[in-house]
């Protein structure tokens, strides 16, 4: 089976552990060509650094990470989101430190580098703020034509976490979502009203021979969100397990400013430009995870 080019732009990021964990454990499905970082729930310098030691302990240095932008389009980021992520990024959870380089290019370069080299089969999985992907567009217009599709875990078709409309990844820079939601590029959008309805509880561990250096890191991530949901994880989980997710096709677009802010929103009577996630398979959502502990306990 021919894998799938995959990029992860990315904010680690407690839900965003997750979603490098699937990214890293199905070598046989993704080939897995870069993670890209972004601020957003700390500095980039801060997610930078916790993605490295992330692929670090998934035994993934071999996955190239390209450091990000320092700000939104148009705002400085704001104070780090230590309720959701802790202090350090991760939920206060000290990794084992990577002192593997960064990739000499920035993010935007590296998504441009990498979508020539694969033939227009390459997929954006965004799962933080999307900056990165919004300068990659402007700086490089020609990359849309070079983009299969783009997975985003973003926005909501009921209501936000920041505000009543918008959604974290969506409201932080909703200029650059407006740009990504304008490529033309197909899009999977699985937002809040979606990934909301599947929490992640310590009892996925039941009954798995799993390595304990990770269990033990992501059950003190489990347990630092109580057994909330991980949003990111979601997200890729969609290209895992096609039964995981619901999607309708709709025509989606983003309000960039005032009170709704970052609101995602989906209209099902015009030529769709994306797919909007409706429901979850929590069960097949949890066979991925599960799937994924153990493959990743396969590499000890
Ligand atoms: O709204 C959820 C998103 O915001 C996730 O990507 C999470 O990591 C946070 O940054
Ligand atoms: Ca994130």
């Amino acid at each position: 089976m021919k894998r799938i080019p995959i990029i992860v732009d990315t904010d680690p990021g407690v839900d965003d552990f997750f979603c490098l964990a699937i990214a890293a454990a199905y070598d046989d499905l993704f080939d897995f060509r870069a993670v890209t970082t972004i601020g957003g729930n700390n500095t980039t310098d801060v997610t930078t650094g916790n993605a490295l030691d992330i692929l670090k302990l998934f035994h993934r240095e071999d996955v190239p990470v390209a450091r990000g932008a320092d700000s939104y389009l148009k705002e400085e980021f704001g104070e780090p989101v230590a309720k959701f992520h802790g202090e350090n990024g991760i939920g206060n959870v000290e990794l084992e430190h990577s002192d593997r380089q960064i990739d000499p290019l920035c993010a935007c370069d590296k998504i441009y580098e990498e979508a020539k080299k694969c033939g227009g089969e390459l997929v954006l999985v965004t799962v933080g703020p999307e900056t990165n992907l919004a300068l990659a567009f402007q700086k490089h217009p020609d990359l849309r034509d070079m983009i299969a599709k783009i997975t985003v875990m973003g926005g909501s078709l009921d209501t936000g976490n920041v505000t009543e409309y918008g959604e974290a990844n969506l409201w932080h820079d909703a200029y650059a979502a407006k740009i990504v939601f304008e490529t033309g590029i197909p899009i999977d959008m699985i937002g809040l009203n979606t990934t909301r309805k599947a929490p992640l509880r310590k009892d996925i561990f039941d009954g798995l021979d799993a390595d304990e250096k990770i269990k033990n890191v992501m059950l003190k991530l489990i347990r630092f969100r109580n057994e909330e949901p991980m949003h990111d994880a979601i997200a890729i989980s969609s290209l895992v397990n096609e039964k995981a997710i619901l999607f309708r096709d709709a025509y989606t677009y983003i309000i960039e400013d005032g009170e709704r802010r970052g609101m995602s929103v989906a209209e099902y009577d015009r030529p769709p430009n994306s797919r909007v996630a409706v429901d979850i398979d929590n069960e097949e959502y949890y066979k991925v995870i599960r799937d994924t502990i153990c493959r990743l306990s396969a590499y000890r």
